[in-house]
């Protein structure tokens, strides 16, 4: 139980450092939760803002994730028994350190408990979790924004991926076949699963007011704004 408490408690507190909010305030002397869509993400500081504060949200909202995800496996590989710190060990610290991440980037405690709704970050933790689950998540995003330039679509459609194809992937290719991790067993297929449901769920449920706006035919395909 440690190691989840000490993992879940720092990845909250990085995670809730809320780059957009920063970048903004330093730059623009804006509050981005009062521009465009309110959010405090990269796609609404690209919107509402400009470029310069937007690559900076990007690069650290992601960073952060990342960061998490490199501390939650590094504590449960320390704690855990040199035998025993199994792939599937290190994985579930990498998923809590996520999604403890995530929580905090959406509920900021050093911002009202108003932040964003996820997306970048969990982008990052799915990258650092498994490669192959990123690759179809991605892929997902950049064909739904191809197509649609609507990057809240896009968002939800890709997180709505992230569960099925995590359960695809280590159910068919590590715990049936054993090809790339004989050790992984059911109950890490489903913990995991599970896992990116409820993420995927969340994500999703962040973006009710897009979903309005989607219904609506309101939803603003994505612009830059260059004035700054
Ligand atoms: O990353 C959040 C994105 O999916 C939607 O952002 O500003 O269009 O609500 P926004």
């Amino acid at each position: 139980a440690l190691p989840t408490v000490i993992v879940a408690i720092i990845s909250y507190l990085l995670g809730s450092i809320s780059f957009s909010i920063i970048f903004t305030k330093l730059f623009n002397k804006v509050d981005i939760r009062t521009m465009g869509s309110g959010n405090a993400g990269a796609t609404n500081v690209l919107r509402s803002v400009g470029t310069k504060a937007a690559i900076f949200t990007f690069i650290f909202d992601f960073l952060k994730g990342a960061i998490s995800v490199i501390i939650g496996k590094a504590v449960f590989g320390y704690f855990c028994d040199m035998a025993d710190a199994s792939l599937m060990i290190v994985q579930y610290g990498a998923y809590i350190a996520g999604m403890a991440c995530v929580i905090g980037h959406i509920y900021p405690i050093y911002f009202g408990f108003k932040g964003g709704k996820g997306v970048l970050t969990s982008a990052a933790m799915i990258a650092l979790i498994d490669w192959r689950v990123f690759i179809v998540v991605i892929s997902i995003f950049i064909i739904v924004f191809l197509i649609t330039r609507i990057v809240s679509l896009s968002s939800m459609l890709a997180a709505g991926s992230f569960p099925i194809a995590t359960f695809l992937i280590t159910y068919f290719l590590d715990y049936r076949s054993g090809s790339l991790s004989p050790e992984v067993t059911l109950t890490y297929v489903w913990v995991t699963s599970v896992i990116a449901l409820i993420m995927a769920l969340t994500i999703i449920y962040e973006h009710r007011s897009n979903i309005e706006r989607i219904k609506n035919g309101t939803e603003k395909k994505l612009t830059i704004n260059h004035k700054s």
